[in-house]
C-alpha cells in the first residue's frame, strides 16, 4: 500500500536544509501540500535570508508537488500565527506539522553565553512551543492533526553538518552505531515522519532511530 497524504497540508519547519528538507520532500512526494518553513539564517541563528525555503520549494515543484515558502522565525509567535493563517487562507487547514527548525550554539558549559543559552531554548523549545499551539486549534475544530517533534539522535544521521566532517570521521561514528554500522541517511529519518504522521494508533510515542544504540551494552 503506497501512503498518501492529498489533500493534506502539512508545515515543515527548518525545511530549507538536513532534516526538514527531507520531511518536506518525503510529505509533498506523497501528495501533501507543504509549507517549507525555514527562517534561512547561519546555523547559529544569525542572519535570514528566504533563499533555502524557495530552493526546496522549487524541488518539490519540479517533482509535481505543491509547496509555499515562508520565513518565519519559529520564535516569534506572531510570525508563526501569521504563517498559520496564510497556510489556512490558501489551503484550507494545517493538518500536519513537523517542529525541526533549530540552531547550533554548541559550547562548553564554562563558555556557554547566557544569550546562547536563551537563543536556544528560544528556537528549540519555545519555538516548539509556539508551532504546536498555532496549529492546536484549527486541528481540534477539524477533528484531524498530526504532529511530529524531533530531538538530537539526527546527530546520527548525514546531515550537511556531518557531511562536514572527513570520510575517516564519518566512518569512525558510522563504526559506533551497533546496526546498521553506518550513519544514517537523511531520507530515513524523513520516511518515518511520513509513517508518524500516516497512522492515528501511533500517539504520544518517543521513537527513537539511532542504529540500536540504546541496546547495546555500556
Ligand atoms: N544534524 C545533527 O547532527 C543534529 C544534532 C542534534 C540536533 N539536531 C537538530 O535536528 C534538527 C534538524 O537538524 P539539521 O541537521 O537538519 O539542521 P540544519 O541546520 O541543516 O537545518 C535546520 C534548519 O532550521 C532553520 N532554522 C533555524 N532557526 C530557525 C527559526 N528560528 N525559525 C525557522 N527556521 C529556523 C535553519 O535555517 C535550517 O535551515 C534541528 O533542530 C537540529 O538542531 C541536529
Amino acid at each position: 500500500m503506497t501512503i498518501r497524504f492529498d489533500d493534506r497540508v502539512a508545515i515543515v519547519t527548518g525545511a530549507g536544509n538536513g532534516l526538514g528538507r527531507a520531511h518536506a520532500l518525503g510529505l509533498a512526494s506523497r501528495g501533501a501540500k507543504v509549507v517549507v518553513n525555514d527562517f534561512g539564517g547561519a546555523r547559529d541563528g544569525t542572519g535570514g535570508s528566504l533563499t533555502p525555503a524557495e530552493t526546496v520549494v522549487e524541488e518539490i515543484r519540479k517533482a509535481g508537488g505543491v509547496a509555499m515558502a515562508d520565513g518565519a522565525d519559529v520564535s516569534n509567535y506572531e510570525q508563526v500565527k501569521a504563517m498559520v493563517e496564510r497556510a489556512t487562507r490558501e489551503w484550507g487547514s494545517v493538518d500536519l506539522l513537523c517542529a525541526n527548525a533549530g540552531i547550533l550554539r554548541d559550547k562548553s558549559f564554562a563558555k556557554m553565553e547566557i544569550a546562547d543559552f536563551a537563543k536556544v531554548l528560544d528556537v528549540h523549545l519555545t519555538g516548539t512551543f509556539y508551532c504546536c499551539k498555532a496549529v492546536w486549534d484549527g486541528m481540534r475544530e477539524r477533528n484531524y492533526g498530526r504532529i511530529v517533534l524531533t530531538t538530537s539522535s539526527s546527530g546520527l544521521f548525514l546531515t550537511p553538518l556531518l557531511m562536514g566532517l572527513n570520510e575517516e570521521a564519518r566512518k569512525s561514528l558510522g563504526a559506533q552505531v551497533p546496526h546498521p554500522a553506518r550513519l544514517g541517511h537523511a531520507s530515513e529519518y524523513g520516511n518515518l515522519a511520513v509513517h508518524i504522521v500516516e497512522n492515528p494508533m501511533l500517539n504520544g510515542e518517543t521513537i527513537r532511530l539511532d542504529g540500536a544504540i540504546r541496546m547495546a551494552p555500556r
